[in-house]
């Protein structure tokens, strides 16, 4: 793997030797024995957007396995004074093993790639978050025993995170079924990559406004945030037009009575998803933000 920019470059082979590099490397860390798989490695973590999780698993993780992490705030950056994106890459590539840029617009971190000749991987942007939902794959296998088979139903914006579990769940066998309202429903190109994918893998994709829909036979129970970073402006609006697509206990009950909920964090609970979900027997919510450093571990090596 040269890069981590988006996971529709992933073979299903490659993105499963991720997730069974990322058991092993918290079997490991839980018995105390880290292996320091990058040691001497120096990431840059280059930010453009806030992070709680991100950042700080990046931080800790990297330093578990012997390297440095320095966290950039992009705000404090020449780059946020105008230096292009390619002069960073080139200078930031000339000091660092990899990079990790979270941003708003995919093509930055396609340039950074482009320019810096060391490997970078996708921290989040507009498009998609492939650590997180690498994460979340780990999380699902680690509560089910398996992927293909299972059902994930996302409910919610049809935005990065939709777009990612399409992406991840097609390429391993996973049916997935996105509830949105129509106006927020996934980008048309990336709901055919995702069909395609399910047609090689033997599952399905199904984007709906019914959420019972999106909901039946789901093993697994994803919601995200209405207004992610940059939306703030369209808050009030979009509490209206999804205000029917709260996860709550009676929407969680429409899936399977042993499905996990899962949710990338942050949460804003009363809006997306209620208290009772979140700190329910059927959340996993914090599993999933712990598995956080031992998927990114997995990526970071597999790019090294
Ligand atoms: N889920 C996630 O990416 O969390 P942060 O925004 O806190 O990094």
């Amino acid at each position: 793997m040269e890069h981590l920019l988006k996971l529709s470059s992933l073979t299903p082979d490659e993105i499963i030797h991720i997730l069974d590099v990322a058991d092993e490397y918290k079997r490991l860390h839980k018995a105390g024995t880290d292996p320091k798989d990058l040691q001497g490695k120096a990431i840059a973590l280059m930010f453009g957007k806030h992070s709680t999780r991100t950042r700080t698993s990046l931080e800790v993780g990297i330093y578990q396995m012997g390297g440095l992490g320095t966290y950039l705030s992009a705000a404090d950056m020449q780059i946020a004074r105008g230096e292009p994106i390619q002069d960073t890459a080139r200078v930031l590539g000339r000091y660092y093993d990899a990079i990790v840029y979270r941003t708003f617009k995919q093509s930055d971190v396609d340039a950074l790639a482009r320019y810096s000749g060391v490997p970078v991987v996708s921290g989040m942007t507009d498009y998609a978050h492939p650590l997180q939902v690498l994460t979340d794959l780990m999380t699902v296998r680690e509560y089910k025993g398996k992927l293909a088979g299972l059902k994930a139903g996302f409910v919610g914006d049809g935005y990065n995170m939709a777009n990612s579990l399409m992406i991840i769940c097609s390429k391993l066998g996973v049916d997935v079924a996105i509830a949105t309202p129509a106006a927020y429903a996934p980008q048309e190109t990336y709901v055919s990559w995702a069909k395609e994918n399910a047609k090689a893998a033997g599952s399905t994709v199904t984007i709906t406004t019914d959420i019972a829909e999106a909901l039946r036979g789901a093993d697994a129970v994803y919601t995200d945030v209405w207004a992610s970073m940059g939306m703030e402006a369209e808050t009030e609006k979009r509490a209206r037009d999804f205000a029917d697509y709260q996860v709550n206990s009676a929407v969680l009950k429409l899936a399977k009575p042993d499905a996990i909920f899962l949710h990338c964090l942050p949460a804003h609970r009363g809006s997306e998803v209620t208290d009772e979900v979140m700190d329910g027997p059927q959340s996993v919510v914090f599993d999933e933000a712990e598995n956080r450093l031992h998927a990114q571990k997995a990526v970071m090596v597999a790019v090294m």
